[in-house]
């Protein structure tokens, strides 16, 4: 069925632009169709999949399906129902990406938050230009303007099968008969309550919630029932709007203008071959579909250097580190909103530049952090939460979708009346850049704060083809972890061999450039102390970190999905015949 000629035009005129800022990325594809997935289409898998943060979001998928939505039905579904049971991380009040492979084609949508009108570059710094600790992470301040609302009406108006009003009816019924509350999720509303403690509105709203009983949030079924009678207006025009801005009335710079004029972004994806499959990923204001192409494919120029090592020994965890130190070079440096920037996505993905920098690899020995950086620094470090989900269809349809609010639960505060959990995305930017921060490197201007700029993000939902055909969907949260994680589960699946349960299961680490010479390892699968003291021997400190990640991944072997969610969250994944 054919769209509206305004949305139509609107989505071209944006596509062209996207096309022209990316004209040299690896892959620029003519101007798509409009045009939804037909009913008629042969079934090319022999079931639907998801793997998806929790169960609640496993039966929205599971009846959308049933219904004869396809993968962009049940993505959109899924994102809403995460925004009621995993409040923690899904939400219509922060922002995301989504890749998605629909009748062949690849296509991403950039629905991540952007800073108010009235937003300064050095709206974090106090008199002395120093930054004020907290204030972008806590309380209205730290909120950027929300696109998960836009983003989910673009893609479900683009692609989608069901009417507006069935994708938003699971969400609807869980925000207003509620859901039994996790022990996980107690356990990090206990956390998150210590921080937001005095300064938000957080504890009225989530303090009564009790691990096995039911929770319900009345506000926010009415909020989205506004949604599901009024498409995206519900959220960003009339009564919701006007809540959220009068909620920051004397507090935050959400406006209602602001609100009215925030719009998704379809962009060109990255694309790249490796290893005989095609990579769709994220492209900025993401760095993480850049960081994963740069790692996939710096890997495969050191075959030499990688050949007969074994997984997580040391030898494999120092080069991986040696890799990962070029490619979080480059994101500080480089990386920022392409609206604002001009990112060099083709260079830093040019299969020459890349054989260089794995030709900068040592392999005995970390090199000196100081000779690696680029001279601009880095971002401040980026909370690691977040959420993922992966969708695919009989069709083979495929959805790969991160979305956030930031920090679990996000700046602690709730619109009044509108349930709406708001984001403190505005910590993505650099607060002080130029300026030396805690590691001793200055941020990037490339992310300064501007208004209606988007924060840099390391989100990667990643679709992987062969043949034009949907072989992997994957992506996690993990802040700057996210793909480092996603690199090596996919080095585990194709390099290693291993069984997608084992791949997503195994030992994850994580270096970044700095601070200089730390290897993050997880207390889910600690390295072996051996590896551990060869590695200090070299030169290396060690850091534990309370979490790394929770890949939500479906494998496609021939026609059969391979849904699996990571043990490490409260994941379910699900094959839907
Ligand atoms: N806020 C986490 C990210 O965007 O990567």
């Amino acid at each position: 069925m054919p769209l509206k000629q305004e949305h139509r035009f609107r989505s071209l005129a944006l596509t062209a632009v996207a096309a022209a800022a990316f004209s040299v990325v690896g892959f620029v594809e003519s101007t798509p169709a409009y045009a939804k997935t037909s009913d008629t289409q042969p079934q090319a898998l022999t079931a639907s999949a998801v793997a998806v943060a929790d169960k609640y979001a496993a039966d929205t998928a599971e009846q959308i399906f049933r219904q004869g939505g396809n993968a962009v039905d049940a993505a959109v579904a899924i994102a809403f129902t995460l925004a009621v049971t995993y409040p923690e991380a899904g939400n219509i009040g922060g922002g995301g990406f989504m890749t998605l492979y629909v009748d062949h084609r690849p296509y991403f949508l950039d629905y991540r938050e952007r800073a108010p009108m009235s937003a300064t570059r050095n709206m974090y710094l106090d008199d002395k230009g120093e930054v004020i600790k907290g204030m972008s992470l806590y309380g209205h301040r730290a909120v950027g303007v929300p696109g998960t609302v836009d983003g989910m009406w673009e893609a479900q108006k683009r692609f989608g099968k069901l009417k507006w009003k069935q994708v938003l009816a699971p969400a609807i019924k869980y925000a207003e008969n509620g859901f039994v509350v996790d022990d996980q999720l107690i356990e990090r509303r206990d956390r998150a309550a210590k921080d937001f403690a005095g300064k938000t509105n957080f504890d009225l709203y989530f303090g009564s919630m009790k691990a096995g009983q039911t929770f319900k949030q009345p506000d926010l079924a009415d909020t989205l029932q506004r949604i599901s009678d009024k498409g995206a207006k519900g959220f960003y025009q009339g009564k919701t709007a006007d809540l959220i801005a009068t909620s920051m009335t004397g507090h935050g710079l959400i406006t209602a203008r602001d609100l009215k004029e925030y719009k998704a972004v379809w962009r060109q994806p990255v694309v790249a071959s490796w290893n005989g499959y095609r990579v769709i990923t994220a492209p900025p204001p993401s760095s993480g579909g850049i960081g994963l192409v740069q790692l996939l494919k710096m890997k495969a120029d050191l075959k030499d250097k990688f050949d007969g090592v074994p997984l997580d020994s040391a030898q494999y965890i120092h080069l991986v580190a040696e890799i990962e130190k070029r490619v979080f070079a480059d994101r500080a440096q480089y990386l920022g909103d392409p609206d604002f920037y001009k990112v060099p996505v083709a260079q830093l993905i040019d299969d020459d530049y890349i054989l260089k920098r794995a030709q900068e690899v040592n392999p005995e020995t970390p090199s000196d952090t100081k000779s690696v950086q680029p001279g601009l620094g880095t971002s401040m470090p980026e909370k690691a939460e977040t959420t993922h989900f992966s969708v695919v269809d009989k069709w083979g349809n495929a959805v790969s979708n991160t979305y956030t609010i930031n920090g679990y639960f996000g700046s602690g505060v709730i619109a009044e009346g509108t349930g709406v959990v708001l984001n403190d995305e505005m910590d993505d930017f650099s607060a002080k850049p130029g300026v030396a921060n805690m590691f001793g490197v200055v941020g990037s201007d490339a992310n300064a704060i501007a208004p209606r700029k988007r924060p840099l993000s390391s989100m990667t939902p990643t679709i992987l083809t062969k043949d034009d055909k949907v072989a992997m969907v994957i992506g996690t949260p993990g802040g700057s972890r996210i793909f480092t994680s996603i690199f090596q589960v996919l080095s585990n699946v194709y390099d290693f061999q291993m069984p997608l349960a084992e791949a997503v299961g195994a030992t994850r680490f994580h270096h970044q450039l700095l601070p200089p010479n730390t290897i993050f390892q997880e207390p889910f699968h600690q390295l072996d102390p051996d590896v551990v003291k060869q590695l200090e021997d070299k030169g290396y400190k060690f850091s534990m970190q309370g979490f790394n990640g929770d890949i939500q991944a479906i494998r496609i072997d021939d026609t059969t999905p391979q849904p699996m969610s990571d043990p490490r969250g409260r994941g379910v994944s699900r094959v839907i015949q």
